[in-house]
């Protein structure tokens, strides 16, 4: 069996074009994006896909069975809402949405559809990120107490005076950009506990430097810290940033500590490369648990995606995920804003 799949948005969304061409269950028959020469640069490697500059003409047109959205944050939920409506599964783009409430009506018009929505939260779907969560779900940390989870850029702010920069357009900065994934990535592997109450601070003093020297217009944050609160007495500490006092390019760790040891993803180097590992007391010393991961041992979101439509499973990073990280990212936001902590039962 086969699905016709297309594409909206080709920035982030090529990415997602590759993973189905290499699918031989996927068909790619439309693609969809604003801009014109994107489109014929993408047709040429894909030729049997029709393309289109308005999606709600790709929608209507192109017969299909699911589409990856992958646009600018604040066109999520308008666009998914008008996919499943007509009758697409859909595969979107991380941050679910630029607020809880407009993640909430996404959820809501995936039930009511019967249609299937999972958020592209990539980056459980790498080897070192199943044993991270599989090494904490086996119960090899005893009770868990507290968790970190970072992601870092000493200069990294993505294509500074676009639509990133822009709170109306993003939803926010790194908070909502590269937060999301490694707080996606905490709660997953710990079972997705409710969060209690937040307390964040964020600056924006190198971003508005950074964009003042380009004359780029930018007014979101640089820089966010956040400590959360968990059900069960757990303690979560966030920090994100795309310009900041870190020496790596990129700058990743997830750690979750419990009684009897933690557990650790993080990248090697400055890029995407990733280790996790365990940490256990035996025989009275702390010992490394490292794992022997054999590469290409999981399928990838996108694959995962297909599978779940082909074989009418439930997706793993599901629409439920994606709301309570917007729920607790509305949070955060509002307790920097404000300089307080937030309770979550405060928010609808
Ligand atoms: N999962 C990941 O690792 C990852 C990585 C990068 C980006 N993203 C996400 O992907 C999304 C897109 O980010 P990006 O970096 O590709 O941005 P981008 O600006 O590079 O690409 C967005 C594309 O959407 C097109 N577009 C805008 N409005 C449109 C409309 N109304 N109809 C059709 N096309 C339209 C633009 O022309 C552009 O080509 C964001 O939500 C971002 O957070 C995810």
């Amino acid at each position: 069996m086969t699905i016709r799949v297309g594409v909206v948005g080709l920035g982030m969304g090529r990415y997602h074009m590759e993973r189905y061409q290499a699918n031989e269950q996927v068909e790619l028959v439309a693609l969809c994006d604003l801009d014109q020469k994107l489109l014929d640069r993408f047709k040429g490697t894909c030729p049997k896909a029709s393309t289109y500059t308005d999606y709600q003409e790709m929608f209507a047109a192109a017969n299909l069975d699911a589409v990856s959205i992958a646009l600018p944050n604040v066109l999520h939920a308008e666009v998914t809402i008008a996919a499943l409506r007509a009758g697409m599964h859909v595969l979107c783009e991380k941050p679910m949405a630029v607020n809880a409430q407009q993640a909430k009506q996404m959820l809501l018009a995936s039930q009511e559809t019967g249609k299937k929505l999972m958020i592209h939260f990539n980056y459980r779907f790498s080897p070192s990120a199943q044993f991270f969560k599989r090494y904490v779900d086996e119960g090899n940390l005893g009770q868990i107490y507290y968790a970190k989870t970072q992601w870092l850029r000493a200069r990294g702010i993505p294509k500074l005076g676009g639509w990133f920069g822009i709170k109306a357009m993003s939803g926010g900065g790194p908070m909502i950009d590269l937060g999301v994934h490694r707080l996606d990535l905490a709660l997953w592997a710990m079972g997705y506990p409710k969060a209690v109450a937040v307390s964040a601070s964020g600056f924006n003093l190198l971003g508005a430097r950074l964009a003042k020297a380009s004359q780029a217009r930018y007014d979101v944050e640089d820089m966010l810290t956040a400590l959360v609160r968990l059900e069960n007495g757990i303690t979560l500490n966030l920090e994100v940033s795309w310009a900041g006092g870190t020496d790596k390019r990129e700058d990743m760790l997830t750690a979750i500590y419990g009684t009897d040891g933690a557990a650790i993803q993080r990248n090697t180097g400055e890029g995407y490369e990733f280790e996790a590992f365990g940490l256990r007391d035996v025989a009275g010393s702390l010992v490394k648990v490292t794992p022997h991961i054999y590469p290409h041992q999981c399928p990838s979101a996108v694959d995962h995606f297909v599978n779940c439509v082909i074989n009418d499973l439930a997706p793993e990073a599901s629409a439920e995920n994606g709301l309570e990280l917007m729920r607790i990212i509305d949070a955060i936001y509002l307790s920097a804003a404000e300089g307080r902590e937030v309770r979550l039962d405060e928010q609808q």
